[in-house]
């Protein structure tokens, strides 16, 4: 077994990139990393995608250890896929203001006092949410999860109410709605996208239907992370304005080197918008978390059970 110097400050190697593929290959393990992960946790990464593609993923891996760079929620659900498996988070605070501002017993309540509804719920929630839920959705295939229902069957949406109302839009079904919203794609300024789109008439706006109505109606392209990336891919235009998380221009900037993109500023000094869950995750915090194989998800086993009827429900659908 190869080690490595740990002389880097806090005990990490100096070579951080060469000392995390030495460990995956030693144990076994396979990195799954959203794209709002930082550029050098996406270099390093078996895969890099939405969480639809995430879960895809986590449901075929044979990997012995499964490392989520991404938030709680994406590193529940492959433990849901994978419970005999070893799922590891580099930082387990990194969470999501949509599945934190859920809570399963006021979730529970909601169901309650809406019988005969078809429970649909955004995989952005914890895994005891989910297990109260009849399907999960993610942006990538909300629609359609949405349209498999029977037209005479009411729907809760939760929790986020953007979505929520764009999906309202998109299917003209009357969604009872979770008052929720990700404090990332909620703090996107719409006057200063308005400014900028004047400032750059040639950008199409390419938007994540998280963001508040207004902004949405600025939009050209409207998608899940993976949507966003194949339309800039596949677009004969060159300059974009990203609303979304700034991670995700990495990806656009590594297919398409000459093309250029704007990300859209929030509503406070900065130039372009992070959430501060996905950032939590570091490179360190990555090989210290393949190094001790911890922190570990953990999910009760008759959460996991339950939580697995619409998980699998969603993947069939999709
Ligand atoms: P995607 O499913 O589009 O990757 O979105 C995940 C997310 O957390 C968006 O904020
Ligand atoms: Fe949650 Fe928003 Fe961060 Fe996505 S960007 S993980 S929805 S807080």
């Amino acid at each position: 077994m190869k080690n490595f110097n740990d002389s880097g400050s806090g005990g990490t190697p100096d070579n951080l990139v060469e000392a995390i593929s030495e460990l995956k290959r030693q144990k076994n393990a396979v990195i799954l990393a959203h794209y709002y992960q930082e550029s050098e946790i996406q270099d390093i990464a078996d895969y890099i995608g939405d969480s639809l593609g995430l879960a895809q993923e986590a449901a075929k891996t044979d990997a012995d250890i499964i490392v989520f760079a991404g938030v709680v929620f994406m590193a529940e659900t492959a433990k849901i896929l994978n419970p005999t498996r070893k799922v590891l988070l580099p930082d387990v605070e990194a969470g999501c203001s949509l599945a934190d501002n859920c809570p399963a017993d006021r979730f529970r309540e909601f169901v309650e006092a809406h019988p005969d509804h078809t429970v649909i719920t955004y995989v952005n929630c914890s895994a005891e949410v989910k297990a109260l839920s009849d399907i999960l959705c993610t942006s990538s295939n909300a629609v359609k999860i949405i349209e498999s229902v029977p037209k005479d069957k009411p729907i809760i949406f939760a929790p986020d109410k953007h979505l929520g109302r764009y999906l309202i839009k998109e299917t003209g079904r009357d969604l009872v709605l979770w008052d929720g919203s990700c404090i990332v794609h909620e703090q996107f300024d719409h006057k200063k996208i308005v400014r900028l789109k004047a400032r750059h008439p040639e950008a199409k706006v390419i938007a994540h239907p998280e963001c508040p109505e207004a902004i949405l109606n600025e939009a050209d392209h409207i998608g899940s992370t993976s949507s966003l990336l194949n339309y800039v891919k596949s677009s004969s235009d060159s300059s974009f304005i990203v609303v979304t998380e700034s991670g995700i221009i990495h990806q656009m900037q590594k297919a398409c080197p000459d093309k250029t993109f704007h990300p859209a500023p929030p509503d406070n000094g900065c130039s372009c918008n992070e959430c501060p869950f996905m950032k939590l995750n570091t490179m360190e915090k990555l090989y210290r978390c393949l190094r001790d194989e911890a922190p570990e998800m953990d999910v009760a086993p008759e959460i996991i059970k339950r939580a697995l009827v619409p998980l699998e429900r969603m993947l069939e659908l999709s």
